[in-house]
């Protein structure tokens, strides 16, 4: 799946399914099953001994031309979509840990991630979780049952960062992969497996479809690895819509400039913030003031839409943001070209313990923005109008 062309070409050109009818953009296949020729071809098809389609929970052509042209992005050998970016976490989890094993992950998660992976003992799969992005404290945590380290960097909400090439030596140093959760960046702005990743994974409902319409999910690795959670997916039945498939295609003709005008934005809104004497702390990769600055650099082409931001004051505080802003949406979602503003520890990180997000620095007085495409201008005087006012 890898090309010599530039990604931002392979976004708009990249892998498609072409019919005889020679259409100009994606066709989209909305068919639950396809025909088999004769008897003989259906069991071909069915032993894997023929290439072609079957089934649409096993494969389907608009969904494999969605999954094929992210690897490309992404710098890996193969892609697999699935219905939603938790499904490809979880389709990940499945497909090579089983009971027995050890699952490392970070403690800087997003709060589903959380809640799957603390479900994953009820399988007999041992999990454990490091609060620090040191390799030292990583290699300390591996046990000789680790099979997998899992990490998202950018993390959700607060924006740490993990060293993606520094795990990777860690993990195939010890027999077991990395996965990284590439949601909040998208492949336009970080290539993990480029650097030494095993899996990247995406929720594809962010910034890949960008304009907050459909969910979907997508897993990248290596011819092997994704023919192992093909194994798994096929039966267990994740897959994407077609549907979906075809919209998230068309978001990823258009994800460089997006991605690329909302960092900018995000930069810009990120410096008035920091300077501004009624927040506290702004997290923002691309900001000096970021702990892993020099990390941001060397691993993210961009900073990234999201910004994490602790106003002065406590939830209260926080609250009044949230219920001012104009051009913010209120909303849970994150990557689209509309800004939106959600508050961490009442929505997404809810059902942590309240001991666990203060550990993990999501405390009341953070916000997670995510910035779109309006006028910075526009954005930053949102922000100006509601400070003046808490
Ligand atoms: C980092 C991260 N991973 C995974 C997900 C889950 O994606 P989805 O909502 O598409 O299931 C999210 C959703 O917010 C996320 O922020």
């Amino acid at each position: 799946m890898q090309s010599q062309l530039k990604p931002e070409t392979l976004a708009v050109r990249g892998a498609r399914t072409q019919t005889a009818y020679n259409e100009h953009a994606q066709a989209l296949f909305l068919s639950s099953s396809f025909l088999f020729d004769t008897a003989e071809d259906a069991q071909a098809l069915f032993l894997g001994e023929k290439d072609g389609y079957s089934y649409s929970r096993t494969a389907n052509p608009t969904v494999d031309a969605f999954a094929r042209r992210m690897a490309q992005l992404e710098n890996a050998e193969n892609g697999i979509a699935t219905a939603t970016g938790m499904a490809a976490v979880q389709a990940t989890f499945l497909s090579f840990l089983k009971a027995g094993d050890h699952l490392l992950a970070s403690s800087a998660l997003f709060g589903s991630n959380i809640g799957l992976i603390n479900n994953l003992p009820n399988f007999g799969i041992e999990v454990s979780y490091v609060a620090s992005h040191k390799a030292e404290d990583w290699q300390a945590a591996i046990r000789p049952n680790t099979k997998m380290l899992f990490v998202e960097t950018p993390s959700n909400p607060t924006l740490a960062l993990f060293d993606i090439h520094a795990l990777s030596k860690i993990a195939h140093q010890n027999n077991a992969l990395l996965a990284v959760d590439n949601s909040f960046l998208t492949p336009a702005v970080q290539q993990p497996i480029a650097l030494g990743a095993d899996l990247s994974i995406s929720s594809a409902t962010k910034g890949i479809d960008g304009q907050g319409r459909v969910m979907g999910g997508v897993i990248c690795g290596s011819n092997a690895l994704i023919e192992q959670v093909f194994l798994h997916t096929r039966t267990a039945g994740q897959s994407l819509s077609p549907f979906n498939a075809w919209v998230l295609s068309s978001g990823l003709e258009t994800l460089f400039v997006r991605c690329e005008k909302q960092a900018d934005n995000a930069y810009q809104l990120a410096q008035f913030l920091q300077n501004h004497p009624k927040i506290q702390q702004v997290n923002y990769p691309f900001l000096a003031t970021h702990p892993q600055y020099a990390l941001a650099q060397k691993q993210q082409q961009s900073g990234g839409a999201l910004i994490a931001v602790y106003v002065q004051g406590e939830k209260q505080q926080a609250w009044q943001v949230v219920d001012h802003l104009q051009l913010f949406s209120r909303t849970g979602n994150l990557g689209d070209v509309r800004s939106m503003i959600t508050h961490p520890y009442t929505t997404t990180h809810a059902r942590v313990p309240d001991a666990e997000k203060i550990a993990a620095n999501i405390t009341p007085n953070l916000l997670r923005i995510s910035v779109g495409l309006e006028h910075i201008d526009d954005l930053i005087a949102d922000w100006d109008r509601v400070l003046e006012k808490i």
